[in-house]
């Protein structure tokens, strides 16, 4: 199918009451269309790791009642993996099912950073790293856009928390904002350029963001050049005039015309201009167009190669957190007896609650997956241990126990239940529940060969309980084959490369957000600034539970030889760098190879390290491979308010290649050379920056030296005591004595100077 649309025509016909129809919902998933010009309704559905479309038949609605689709791990899942192929790959897949179902928007992928553990929705993000959620979410958008789907990049922004989610302000400053909270948008925007980007439903800063002009017009088009269409999360939508002179296009669901109305009084009463609608329109009409026009004809889903995928992601994204005396992998041609114990291993818990959930076109458990790949003379049990509802149910302890203490290995499934993780509400706490961890220390006290296996979307508390266990595998809500993958792994034959996206603290109490946590009375302070996640326990050298990219692997790899060098200055600076990364365990395996930079000083304060660049990297067993990587200014910057934009201060920049934020295996500094920036001076401005200016500097010194019987300008100590002083309050004290003619001119000849 290709279809072309007339856009200016079609402008040209929509009356003033059209236009308004189309800038809200037909109903819950379906655009408005007008029949009289030929404009289609278009269906934009969830969502982030499965296509949830509504089953039409249904009498009313609920999540529960949709088409069966494939359910891929969640992103909390796809994050750890850090697989920019795999996820593109999933994309495409997604995109895939939409296109078969004629879904024209994916509402996908969620970006949010994890700023809190307890966030109720971490299971649908990707990553408490503003480089991790941009690169796997552009991966994803153009996964999904390969196939003539839209992808709808959420929730934009500072959408962090459930708790109050439709109401309350995200008190952030704009630097905050630029580097944690925006960055990964902005990568996605600029690099994989997705066809619409949704509203979340929370304040920034006090105003809506889905009627925020500051996000949706200044940061978001004018400053990143988005030129798709900006949806409101469903429900957002306060003040449609003020939506659309902010610069949203859409506004999702329905609002039985009510919208509409308040769109054409506005105009009416010149409250808004109609160009603002026949903008926001026009992107509308674009939208139609792009996802008219496809990617070629629509095929029939091959559900089976999707759960292929899907069991691949899965295993690509578990987390090895432990593996003492390598007791993973099991030999499944071994003579030996395991018993697996925990419910989950039976009825697996694979995705979270909400808008996201998928109704599973087939779901397999781990059990069946072990009892299928195991040898003939591997013999396995299964106790439940304890029961999915949260009940006590005095019987399965002690039969679990009898298991554990009868076989070689135990192996013990272990979650967060159902309905704990979920979109619409916050966690309390990090804990498994503890009818689980009791019977884990029961298990540990009869059997030392204990292997946990997890199955939760935001981290767990591991720390507490961690003993118990020679090996913890973080399965993740991995999806509907996240069973198989389980298996895969526990038996080698599949080999964890997942990394930790996200931190495990020590304790909730160590959260940087932990003091402001949901919020109060309507607001949320992100006190914690740019310290979010391991910039802020690496700042403060606290202990964790597992850090920031921790992954174990069946096999170990060597960093070596690692050489950088530096071409360019200021913007145009590169900085390339190389090392050698060996496989130097028994088999083929695969190693996410972190890039972190630190400042080595810093006009303003800036975390130990951040995570630049990540690649994954296979290698056999014994072979190594040259490993290089690119870091450009952008990189070494950070985001100045003064300034208003990013700066890259000159000076040593460390570069560190590891395994983890707190297994750096190789560093090496490099020194790069920049212009130093200029901020445009005012009266305000402090002496001290009035003399680091190459053209303010030497007129203040000159202005000084005039003034009579005065040591200002010569004298050092009197200089350095009048430098943290805004100029305005030295000529006020030094009075007509200071000839302040030259500094005027100045001033009035430099407010058009660029910063
Ligand atoms: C969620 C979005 C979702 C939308 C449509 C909202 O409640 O926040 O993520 O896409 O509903 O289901």
């Amino acid at each position: 199918m290709h279809e072309e649309i007339d856009i200016p025509g079609l402008m040209a016909a929509l009356t003033l009451e059209e236009k308004a129809t189309l800038l809200s919902g037909r109903d819950g998933w379906g655009t408005a269309g007008i029949e009289r010009l030929g404009i289609p309704s278009i269906t934009l559905t969830d969502g982030p790791h499965g296509l949830r479309m509504q089953d039409p038949r249904a009498a009313s609605f609920s999540f529960d009642v949709s088409l069966p689709a494939t359910c891929f791990p969640t992103a909390a899942a796809l994050g750890s993996s850090w697989d920019v192929d795999l996820l593109t790959r999933v994309g495409a897949a997604l995109g895939a099912e939409s296109r078969a179902a004629d879904v024209a928007v994916l509402l996908g992928p969620g970006i949010n950073i994890k700023r809190s553990p307890l966030c109720g929705r971490n299971f649908e993000y990707l990553s408490e790293d503003p480089v991790i959620s941009g690169r796997l979410g552009a991966a994803l958008v153009r996964g999904v856009q390969s196939t003539g789907v839209g992808a709808s990049v959420k929730h934009f922004a500072a959408n962090n928390q459930e708790t109050d989610r439709m109401r309350v302000s995200a008190e952030v400053d704009v630097r905050t904002l630029r580097e944690i909270y925006l960055a990964g948008f902005e990568h996605i925007v600029t690099t994989a350029k997705p066809w619409t980007m949704m509203a979340a439903y929370n304040r920034v800063n006090g105003v809506y963001a889905a009627q925020n002009g500051w996000l949706l017009t200044e940061v978001l088009r004018d400053d990143w050049a988005f030129d798709g269409l900006v949806v409101s999360d469903w429900g957002a939508v306060t003040d449609p005039v003020a939506a659309v002179t902010a610069g949203l296009d859409l506004e999702m669901p329905s609002t039985n015309g009510g919208s509409a109305a308040q769109l054409v009084d506005a105009v009416k009463a010149g409250r808004i201009e109609e160009a603002d609608l026949d903008r926001a329109v026009t992107r509308l009409l674009t939208l139609i167009e792009r996802t008219a026009q496809g990617s070629g004809p629509v095929e029939k889903v091959d559900f089976a190669q999707h759960h292929t995928l899907a069991r691949r992601a899965a295993a690509e994204s578990a987390v090895l957190l432990k593996n003492d005396d390598a007791i993973l992998p099991l030999d499944p041609d071994a003579r030996m007896s395991v018993a697996v114990i925990g419910e989950f291993a039976r009825t697996p818990t694979f995705q979270g609650g909400g808008s996201s959930r998928v109704n599973a076109v087939q779901v397999d458990n781990a059990l069946d997956a072990l009892a299928a790949a195991a040898g003939e003379h591997l013999r396995l049990s299964f106790s439940p241990g304890f029961a999915l509802s949260g009940e006590e149910e005095p019987a399965l302890l002690p039969e679990a126990v009898s298991a554990a203490e009868a076989a070689d290995v135990a192996v013990v499934f272990l979650g967060l239940p159902e309905g704990m993780e979920s979109e619409g509400h916050d966690r309390e706490h990090l804990d498994l529940p503890d009818v689980q961890l009791r019977l884990l220390e029961a298990v540990a006290r009869v059997n030392r060969d204990v292997v946990v296996v997890l199955a939760n979307g935001g981290v767990v508390q591991v720390t507490s309980w961690e003993r118990h266990a020679k090996a913890v595998l973080e399965g993740w809500l991995n999806g509907q084959a996240g069973g198989g993958a389980i298996a895969d792994l526990l038996f080698g034959r599949a080999n964890p490369c997942g990394r930790l996206a996200e931190t495990i603290p020590l304790r909730l109490q160590d959260n940087p957000s932990h003091l402001n946590f949901p919020g109060t009375d309507g607001t949320v302070l992100y006190g914690e600034r740019i310290y979010v996640g391991y910039r802020y326990y690496d700042a403060k050298d606290l202990p964790v539970g597992h850090p920031f990219g921790h992954g174990l692997s069946y096999t170990t790899f060597a960093y070596s030889d690692l050489r950088t060098e530096v071409d360019g200055e200021g913007e145009e600076a590169v900085v390339r760098a190389r090392f050698t990364l060996t496989n130097t365990g028994p088999v083929a395996g695969k190693e996410v190879v972190q890039v972190y930079v630190g400042d080595v000083a810093c006009s303003v304060d800036r975390p130990v390290r951040e995570l630049k660049a990540f690649t994954k990297v296979e290698l056999a067993p014994g072979r190594s491979t040259p490993v290089e990587f690119e870091l450009r200014a952008r990189d070494l910057s950070f985001f100045s308010p003064a300034h208003d934009r990013w700066v890259l201060e000159a000076g040593d920049f460390d570069i560190s290649v590891g395994a983890s934020s707190r297994d750096l295996r190789l560093t090496t500094t490099v020194t790069v050379a920049a212009p130093p920036p200029v901020l445009p001076l005012t009266l305000e401005s402090l002496v001290r920056e009035w003399l680091a200016d190459p053209i303010g500097g030497p007129l203040l010194r000159q202005t000084l030296s005039r003034v009579r019987g005065s040591a200002l300008a010569a004298d050092p100590t009197i200089l350095s005591m009048v430098e943290s002083m805004p100029l305005s309050r030295l000529i006020t004290m030094v009075g007509d004595r200071l000839d302040t003619g030259d500094i005027t001119r100045f001033l009035e000849q430099t407010t058009a100077r660029e910063p």
